[in-house]
């Protein structure tokens, strides 16, 4: 590392001590750090922001505060649990780890990322965070605030995606031997705050007077993106079926996006709007004049509303009626979700 560049970690752990965000899965200074919230809130996190996770973690860590507590969690209370905080997947894969932590490892983590490494869910940036923060590892932490701060900080010219190697390389070229999970967190602190995706505030930053990006009078043009794709298009119709004040939920097949998941029906999503077709029951079923939009990685997706009221209906295998009222507690995903709010809305 040239001089200039040696004086990095110094001046952010520096910076952090001073600056550090009091966030609810952070052990203050002098406290011990329960690895279980540190892994807990890495995985919530890596899909959106710390503001809607702070809710989410409170309440999750009040009902299943320990391995052992959610290793004997009852799977579709922990789905639910999840809904809003994207992929399932990822709330499966929390069950499975507790599991094998309680099964195999005595109720503890092991403590390198090689080994965190072979637990179910823990890729790459999840096994450096935990041996990094929970266990003081020096594991280099990328997530997309250190991406950004590391872009800007050696002016790294090549796009993103393909940029990536480069960005972890410097991130490694910088990471301390020492209190490498402060300085982890200290990247993501001056990420989020200071070094922002817009108008970065470089007067309030320790590593100004050591950021080629600065030098250059355009940090903000760094991490450098390639063009966007845009994403295809999908429409599908979600049918809203009411009968005594209750409406009809389904569960969608295991297999699949949101497989699992309790959810309203909807026919096939496929490349034009479905119209009725694939209606959970005959009835006398009206289009509405809304649309729901949701934006899933791969696609977007429209969902026209139907609505009809039954009498007498029974619902078929893995059907259910629920009461219109409680629908808050029924964990829908986020797309059946907003299909509620709209419906709220109409009525
Ligand atoms: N984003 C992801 N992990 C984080 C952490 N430990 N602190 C702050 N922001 C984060």
């Amino acid at each position: 590392m040239d001089a200039k560049r040696s004086s990095i970690p110094a001046r952010l752990l520096d910076w952090y001590d001073a600056h550090r965000r009091d966030l609810p899965w952070r052990a203050k200074p002098g406290e011990a750090v329960e690895p279980y919230r540190v892994w807990l809130s890495e995985v919530m996190l890596q899909q959106t922001t710390v503001a809607a996770v702070r809710p989410r973690f409170a309440t999750w860590v009040a009902r299943w505060p320990t391995f052992a507590a959610l290793a004997a969690a009852d799977d579709a209370d922990v789905m639910a649990a999840w809904a809003g905080l994207g992929y399932y997947a990822r709330a499966r894969n929390l069950v499975a780890a507790a599991k094998t932590v309680v099964a195999d490892h005595d109720g503890a983590f092991p403590r390198t990322e090689a080994a965190l490494r072979k637990l179910p869910g823990f890729g790459a940036y999840t096994a450096a965070a935990v041996a990094a923060i929970a266990f003081g590892e020096r594991a280099v932490v990328v997530d997309a605030n250190v991406e950004r701060v590391v872009a800007r900080l050696f002016a790294i010219s090549v796009p993103l995606p393909g940029a990536r190697p480069a960005i972890r390389a410097a991130a490694d070229s910088i990471t301390p031997d020492a209190r490498a999970g402060d300085f982890a967190q200290g990247m993501m602190d001056l990420g989020s705050g200071v070094c922002t995706p817009r108008a970065p505030k470089c007067l309030l930053c320790p590593l100004r007077a050591q950021c080629a990006g600065f030098a250059t009078g355009a940090p903000e043009a760094f991490p450098v993106k390639a063009a966007r794709k845009a994403k295809p298009q999908r429409y599908g119709t979600i049918f809203w079926l009411e009968q005594d004040g209750a409406v009809l939920l389904v569960r969608r097949p295991p297999e699949g996006l949101l497989g699992g998941m309790r959810a309203l029906p909807t026919g096939a999503w496929s490349d034009a709007p479905p119209g009725l077709e694939g209606a959970p029951a005959p009835a006398d079923w009206r289009l509405l004049d809304v649309c729901v939009r949701h934006g899933f990685t791969h696609f977007d997706l429209d969902l026209a509303l139907a609505v009809a009221h039954t009498q007498g209906h029974q619902p078929a295998d893995a059907s259910e009626w629920w009461p219109v009222e409680s629908l808050a507690s029924a964990g829908l995903p986020t797309v059946f979700a907003k299909a509620a709010e709209t419906m709220e809305r109409l009525r």
